[in-house]
């Protein structure tokens, strides 16, 4: 095999299916209703409870509504994509799993080192929620923590264009939160469906009750103008193509709002992490990804229209949007249920994510790409990928302390939205080098709906302020990097060519 054929050699889809039946495979307990509502649980958290704030705030207005339904249908696209992937080859490892058998090894290890970005620096861009939201209950019962333990050191400013310092020294709060999970997920965490069914019935709950008491509140006079921000946002590296441009270079409108608030999407695609434990995979993976991610956009807009019909969207609380809505129109008990709504929705989201970042790099290591004994090490006594699990929680607790949210959440943003755009071009090319395989789940509209995933994410990636092309870079060059330093001498795929 030539040097050049190495970086692209496949993984056979045989090679997959055998990994189905070996003794290690999980068991297949759960269903469609499972699934979705795993689904449900980790998508619904920070996006919402926060995001929505600054999105609306300094990007969309109440165009949010729309920025919602945007980045809603980017990801029905993907999930769509991922739908078919994850019935054709129901094994762990996700989107990396998926770019190996298409694309080959090089774009496969890219893509794993992408995920990265979805799973730890989501994280952390998580626990910074679960710290406004923790920091805003006890602020219930007057109890203040000291500036010094808040918040990161320095947040971006986007009124300033420059980053200013908080005063702060670290976010004890979100270290604390990740710590916990860490030490929840090192002795391990049987993801129950039980557990995490009741987490999405108090979540579910939550956004229910700011749905339907906040209706109550809405003066449609805030809605008016609707998009103080136009409905543009579309730039390209950095040069607005259509749409305002704020006073840090940065592009502003509904396009750009979604662009930000597509964070609040992520983890439907953790759906197909559980691919290994599903009874019917072939069927309940796509109802399970689906149905959760068209849930979610349903009530997305709905929260999005209630909460700039009750507050101007110029007072928008940035840190803790929805208890401060409720709180400004004279419910602060209201303030009580969707802070603990949220912090337990919240903690859910924080103990997905965090479990699915070691599963990748198993699968990865599984592979040689990563060293095998380190990130594949399973304990003897917890049976979990403990070294890959601590390390996870020492980087997402050193990122969220450290970094603000804004930051670590539209890098996850930039990561994730060049995930999906490789599973969507991996369905491509699967049709054509592998047309006869049996695939129980068919994209519908075929080849329009992966091409429309494709351009809807660029579209998203491009309304993103450069400086996040800038660190996706960096972060590409640094695993490109590592690839030729290590995987490629290591991939068990091509051992001794
Ligand atoms: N979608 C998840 C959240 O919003 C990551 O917290």
């Amino acid at each position: 095999m030539s040097k050049g054929s190495r970086l692209f050699v496949r993984k056979p889809l045989s090679a997959l299916t055998k990994e189905m039946e070996g003794e290690h495979r999980l068991r297949r307990t759960l269903g469609s209703l499972q699934l979705t509502s795993l689904g449900i649980g980790a998508i619904i958290g920070t996006g919402i409870f926060v995001l929505t704030g600054q999105a609306a705030h300094d990007k969309a207005g109440p165009a949010l509504m729309l920025s919602f339904v945007v980045a809603g249908l980017a990801c029905v696209f993907a999930a769509l994509c991922y739908a078919e992937f994850a019935a054709m080859v129901p094994v762990a490892g996700s989107a990396y799993t998926y770019a190996y058998a298409t694309l080959g090894e090089l774009p496969a290890w890219i893509i794993g080192w992408d995920l990265v970005l979805e799973y730890a620096v989501g994280a952390a861009a998580v626990a910074h929620g679960w710290s406004h939201y923790f920091q805003d209950f006890i602020g219930i019962f007057g109890v203040e923590l000291p500036r010094q333990i808040r918040s990161a050191p320095f947040d971006y400013d986007p009124a300033l264009g420059e980053l200013v310092a908080t005063g702060s020294i670290l976010d004890l709060p979100a270290v604390l939160v990740t710590t916990a999970v860490t030490l929840v997920l090192l002795k391990g965490i049987r993801e129950s469906a039980a557990f995490n069914a009741a987490m999405v019935v108090l979540k579910l709950a939550v956004v229910l009750f700011v749905i339907v008491v906040g209706a109550f509140y809405v003066d449609p006079d805030n809605w008016r103008p609707f998009a103080p921000f136009g409905y543009g946002g579309l730039s390209f590296f950095g040069h607005t193509i259509y749409g305002q441009v704020g006073k840090g270079g940065e592009p502003l409108g509904m396009f750009a709002g979604a662009a930000t608030i597509f964070f609040a999407y992520i983890g439907f695609d953790a759906v197909s992490n559980h691919a290994e434990e599903a009874k019917r995979p072939q069927r309940d993976l796509p109802i399970g990804i689906v149905a959760s991610l068209v849930i979610c956009t349903t009530l997305y807009v709905a929260v999005a229209a209630v909460l700039t019909g009750m507050v101007p969207y110029t007072e928008l609380s940035i840190d803790a949007p929805v208890s401060d809505a409720f709180a400004r129109v004279g419910l602060p008990w209201a303030q009580f249920i969707i802070s603990l709504g949220a912090i337990a929705g919240i903690t859910s989201v924080l103990l997905v994510l965090m479990l699915s970042q070691p599963r990748v790099l198993l699968a990865i290591a599984r592979d040689g790409l990563l060293p095998r004994r380190f990130f594949g090490a399973v304990h003897p006594v917890f049976k979990t990928p403990w070294k890959s699990t601590f390390l996870t929680g020492f980087v997402v607790a050193a990122l969220s302390a450290l970094l603000p949210l804004r930051i670590l959440a539209e890098l996850v943003n930039i990561g994730t939205l060049l995930a999906f755009l490789f599973v969507c071009a991996a369905v491509l090319v699967m049709r054509r080098t592998a047309p006869d395989a049996p695939r129980p789940f068919r994209v519908p509209f075929y080849p329009l709906t992966p091409i429309l995933g494709i351009v809807i994410c660029l579209v998203l990636m491009f309304s993103l302020p450069t400086e996040n092309w800038l660190r996706l870079a960096i972060w590409l060059l640094l695993g490109i990097a590592l690839y030729f330093g290590y995987s490629r001498k290591h991939s068990a795929l091509t051992a001794g060519q």
